[in-house]
C-alpha cells in the first residue's frame, strides 16, 4: 500500500508574514496521511523552526550537482540543511520556463535522493497531447526518462499533473485520472516490480476543497499536489481532511 500524502506547492509565493500559514497547517493534526509543504527556499529554515517536524517541508527544485560554480542554484544538500525532507522535481513550470528535459529531471532526482531527500517527480501532458490522443504515450515517456535507474522507490513520489489543469480551474474527469494513474502504476511495476505498489501517486492540477474528495476516491490516487489552494491553511487543511477522512 502506498503512503498517502497531501503536498502543497507554494511556487513563487510567500514572504515571512506568510509563515503563519505554515504554523497553522503544522498545528492541525492530520491522522491518516502525510502532509508536506514545498516552500520557496527562502522560507524553509524559518518554516522548519515552526513546523517542528509535525509536517514535512520540501523545496521546489534542486541542482543536479552536489556543489559548484552554479550561481543562483540550490543543491539538494542545501535544501536538506535548511530543513527540507522532500523536493519537487520536473514540475511543468520548470520544464517550460527552464527547458528542463526528462534527463535533467532524472539527474536531479538522483542528486536529491543522494542527499537523503524524497524526490517528488512531476509529469503530465499538454492539452495538445491530450487532444491528439497521446496522453498515455507522453506520460510513459516522461516516466521512463525522469525516473533514474537505481532509484530508491522508498524515497520516490510521482505527481501526475496535466499541464492544462494547472491553475486553470479545469480538471480531468475521474475516468481520465484513473486511466493515467493506472498506467503509471503498471509502468512502475513493469520496470521495478512489486515494490512499485508502494510509490505514492499524487494527482495535481486545480485540486480544491470542493473536488478533493472525488479525486481521492479515484483508484490509484494516493493524494494530491496542490498549488493555489495550498497558500491558505484553511483551504489546504480542508483538502488534507478529505484525504485523511477517506
Ligand atoms: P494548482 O497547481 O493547484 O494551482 O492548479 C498545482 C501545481 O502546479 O502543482
Amino acid at each position: 500500500m502506498a503512503r498517502r500524502l497531501v503536498a502543497g506547492n507554494w511556487k513563487m509565493h510567500g514572504l515571512g508574514a506568510d509563515l503563519a500559514e505554515v504554523a497553522a497547517v503544522a498545528a492541525a493534526p492530520a491522522a491518516g496521511c502525510e502532509v508536506l509543504l514545498c516552500l520557496p527556499a527562502t522560507l524553509l529554515h524559518r518554516g522548519a523552526a515552526l513546523a517542528q517536524g509535525r509536517i514535512a517541508l520540501g523545496g521546489q527544485d534542486c541542482h543536479r550537482a552536489g556543489q559548484g560554480a552554479h550561481t543562483g542554484d540550490i543543491s539538494a544538500a542545501m535544501l536538506a540543511d535548511a530543513g527540507a525532507t522532500h523536493v519537487i522535481l520536473g514540475h511543468s513550470e520548470r520544464r517550460a520556463d527552464h527547458a528542463e528535459t526528462d534527463a535533467m529531471v532524472a539527474a536531479k532526482a538522483q542528486a536529491a535522493q543522494g542527499a537523503g531527500l524524497v524526490a517528488v517527480v512531476c509529469l503530465g501532458e499538454t492539452l495538445g497531447d491530450r487532444d491528439a490522443g497521446r496522453t498515455l504515450e507522453v506520460v510513459a515517456a516522461q516516466l521512463a526518462g525522469s525516473v533514474p535507474e537505481g532509484v530508491d522507490l522508498a524515497r520516490l513520489v510521482l505527481a501526475y499533473e496535466p499541464v492544462w489543469a494547472i491553475g486553470t480551474g479545469r480538471t480531468p474527469t475521474e475516468a481520465q485520472i484513473a486511466e493515467v494513474h493506472g498506467a503509471l502504476r503498471a509502468g512502475l511495476a513493469a520496470r521495478f516490480g512489486a515494490a512499485a505498489a508502494d510509490v505514492p501517486l499524487l494527482y495535481g492540477g486545480s485540486v480544491k476543497p470542493g473536488n478533493a474528495a472525488a479525486i481521492f476516491a479515484v483508484p490509484d490516487v494516493d493524494g494530491a499536489l496542490v498549488g493555489g489552494a495550498s497558500l491558505k491553511a484553511a483551504e489546504f487543511l480542508a483538502i488534507v481532511g478529505a484525504l485523511a477522512g477517506r
